[in-house]
């Protein structure tokens, strides 16, 4: 039975990974910081699936935005007794504001998650799924991280080094038997916009996503091979007519 590692599985696109998983077979190790929560979501995945042969789900609490909490995961990452399948680099927060009137202890941190947290623990996974030749890593960025949007400069930017390096890391695993893959969801419904107080659209929009509408599309993807995942065909649409215009003017 494989194993997978989820960031910020305790709310949002995390959960909806980590129930589809659950549900596909794969035993999870959940990592967040609220403890409680990582705990009911394990128990309820107990409850509807059983425990898996190899044990139970397991909790791992920790802040990733420090490093002491992604030092708790990489080690996790690395213990070649109980390997890890498939890493789901989720975890984030958002923000409002514009760059300079951000607090900017929550930009750090926003930065730390977006950033150290995906390179760090992409870095632990990759040694033994390589070493294996197996595994495969998403790493969930942001449309944000395809087109600048008004989504925050810091987060932008965070989530643009996110789709970057997963993007090198696909073209560096080419020919092995592991993959990395970006997930690039627009507005999702999720915890995000109401903790953050982040600027969204209407409820009513046809622009938002669900979280496991992304999920599928991230786990159909990757069957399929993708290093990148866009859901929504309005997304993919937007994309494809931006990519045909002059870069000055999309940058306008
Ligand atoms: N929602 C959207 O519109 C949208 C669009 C594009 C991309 N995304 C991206 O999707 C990912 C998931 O976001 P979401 O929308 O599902 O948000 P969410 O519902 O607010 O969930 C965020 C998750 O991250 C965890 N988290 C936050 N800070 C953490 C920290 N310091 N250490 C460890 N875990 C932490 C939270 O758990 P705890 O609070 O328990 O730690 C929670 O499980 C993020 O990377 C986000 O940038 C979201």
């Amino acid at each position: 039975m494989p194993t997978a590692l989820i960031t910020g599985a305790t709310a949002g696109i995390g959960a909806a990974f980590a129930r589809r998983l659950a549900a596909d077979g794969h035993r999870l190790v959940l990592v967040a910081r609220d403890e409680p929560r990582l705990d009911d979501l394990a128990g309820e995945m107990h409850e509807r699936h059983g425990a898996p042969a190899e044990g139970k789900h397991e909790v791992l609490p920790a802040d990733l935005a420090t490093a002491e909490g992604r030092a708790v995961v990489e080690q996790r990452l690395r213990d070649g007794a109980a390997p890890v399948d498939m890493l789901v680099n989720n975890a984030g927060i958002g923000s409002v504001g514009t760059f300079w009137d951000t607090d900017a202890e929550a930009l750090n941190a926003q930065f730390e998650l977006g950033t150290t947290a995906v390179f760090r623990l992409t870095r632990a996974a990759l040694e033994g799924m390589v070493e294996r030749d197996r595994g495969a890593v998403l790493t969930v960025a942001s449309f944000a991280g395809l087109l600048a949007g008004r989504n925050g400069a810091s987060y932008t930017a965070a989530k643009t080094y996110a789709v970057s390096l997963s993007a090198e890391i696909a073209a560096e695993l080419r020919g092995t038997g592991v993959q990395a893959m970006a997930v690039c969801p627009g507005w999702t419904h999720t915890e995000l916009h109401q903790r953050s107080g982040s600027d969204c659209p209407e409820d009513s929009s046809a622009w938002w996503l669900e979280a496991d509408e992304v999920v599928d599309t991230a786990l159909r993807d990757l069957a399929r091979g993708r290093t990148r995942s866009v859901p929504g065909r309005r997304y993919r649409l937007l994309l494809a007519a931006v990519d045909a215009m002059p870069h000055a003017f999309t940058r306008r």
